[in-house]
């Protein structure tokens, strides 16, 4: 049995997690909670302060835990990359995001592997969580650590395990679900399996890196493009007057072969709109043209445009054009109840409905100001709406992007005369003759 190993099963072993984001933080966390010292390592001064006062800067991950594993004295929060040399095992969890051209943008991958490099040593694991195509941790990790001197397998172990979190979900957390992995070699696995079960109930060992990697974008593709599907359905079922959600609903009675998805305003999020084109361009080295993903992606990136469509088409039917009215957006976060707004199809409808004279609000109980993005710069600081009747009731069009729990839907129900529904969430509540729109 490797040291590495030995240190892992008695508690002794040092982890640094790199990347304090939605999946870097919780996973730190857990590391600190099942008593390993952990080293949470980001290059924003800020997170690292708020972290080391024990207080969170995630709607969802709650401050007790920061503080409990802070006075615990298991966790503490740094800039400095020289925690690598203190440490066991080195995970990276930084972002992967598309470049401008929609191509994998590896740059902080990179970058972070280039600072961890001087501080490696022999005995130590290094995993790679960040989504990416396969052959990442090959072709770009690999190389990067041998030519240091260390031979992977033999000096220092290399896996690849993918994150599966799904933030705000209350059903299922970064422990209880299933963690795939796959290591360089059979000892880089095994060194990987061990690290893992220490805060995971269920390790799937794969047989190499590129299998761990390919796992994560086909569950990501399988998503992109069933919604990518049933968002074509809605609007095939809009034209011939079904209700899509009724027809999703009586499917789902089927107890096999049928899982449901459901339409919306479009892709968000840091994950389904990104990950599957970097399989797209990995596939180019292979002469391969993924038309599945494309078309997913034409279908999902319409979307916003067509909800707009059916806004236009509402308020129409009062004698209303779109220039000169006031919508009010209900939801910035890209999903329910939780205050992320990264690729949010809310800012697409936003800008789309101001670029033709709309004057755009947003009302969202977990985002009280637009943060700053690189793509919707325009909408940086606008405030959410207070939720206060005269307010409320003075909108042309309430388009409800997002479906908080947290809305009050009686209110919405009776202060505004017009609801554009992308998500359902009124289902089949009593509405006024002509005051609902599913879109
Ligand atoms: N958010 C999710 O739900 C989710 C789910 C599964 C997988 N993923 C994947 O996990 C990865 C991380 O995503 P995230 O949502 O946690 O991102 P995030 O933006 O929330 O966090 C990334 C963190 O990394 C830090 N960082 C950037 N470059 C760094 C560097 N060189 N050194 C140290 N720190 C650095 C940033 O400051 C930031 O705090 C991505 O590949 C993403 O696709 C995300």
């Amino acid at each position: 049995m490797s040291s590495i190993q030995d240190k892992i099963s008695s508690g002794e072993a040092v982890v640094t997690v790199v990347g304090m984001g939605y999946v870097g933080l919780p996973l730190a966390l857990n590391f600190a909670k099942a008593g390993l010292q952990t080293f949470g390592l980001d290059i924003d001064p800020g997170k690292v302060e708020t972290l080391n006062r024990g207080e969170s800067y995630i709607e969802h991950i709650d401050a007790t835990r920061i503080a409990a594993v802070r006075e615990g004295g298991n966790f503490e929060a740094t800039t400095d990359f020289s925690c690598v040399e203190k440490s066991d095992a080195i995970v990276i969890c930084v972002p992967t995001p598309l470049t401008k051209h929609h191509e994998p943008d590896l740059s902080y991958v990179v970058s972070t592997v280039e600072s961890i490099v001087p501080h490696l040593k022999a005995g130590q694991l290094v995993s790679l969580e960040s989504t990416t195509y396969p052959g990442t941790t090959d072709e770009e990790l690999l190389p990067r650590i041998e030519a240091k001197g260390l031979k992977v397998g033999e000096d220092v172990y290399l896996v690849f395990s993918p994150e599966r979190e799904d933030p705000g979900n209350p059903d299922f957390t970064n422990t209880t679900i299933p963690k795939v992995i796959g290591g360089t070699t059979p000892t880089c696995l095994e060194v990987g399996c061990a690290l893992y079960e220490k805060v995971c109930d269920q390790v799937v060992p794969l047989s190499s890196t590129r299998a761990a990697e390919f796992t994560k974008l086909l569950e990501n593709i399988y998503r992109s493009v069933n919604i990518g599907l049933v968002n074509e359905m809605k609007i095939v079922a809009e034209a011939m007057n079904v209700d899509i959600w009724e027809v999703i609903r009586a499917a789902a009675t089927k107890p096999f072969g049928f899982t449901p998805f459901y339409p919306g305003p479009g892709l968000g999020g840091h994950c389904i709109p990104i990950d599957p084109f970097y399989l797209t361009w990995k596939a180019k080295e292979y002469n391969i043209h993924t038309r599945f993903i494309e078309l997913a992606g034409e279908i999902n990136e319409s979307m916003p445009q067509y909800v707009v469509h059916r806004v236009s088409e509402k308020l129409n039917e009062q004698s209303k054009a779109l220039r000169g009215s006031r919508v009010l957006i209900m939801g910035l976060a890209y999903k329910s109840n939780v205050d992320d707004v990264r690729e949010s199809a809310s800012f697409k409808l936003m800008d789309l409905l101001a670029d033709q004279g709309v004057e755009v609000d947003y009302f969202d109980p977990h985002v009280s100001a637009v943060p700053p993005t690189r793509e919707h710069a325009r909408w940086t600081g606008q405030k959410s709406i207070e939720w206060e009747q005269d307010r409320v009731s003075s909108y042309d069009c309430v388009l409800i992007a997002t479906a908080h729990d947290k809305y009050n839907l009686d209110e919405t129900v009776a202060w505004c005369e017009t609801i554009v529904d992308t998500r359902n969430v009124f289902g089949d509540r009593e509405m006024k003759p002509g005051q609902l729109t599913k879109a």
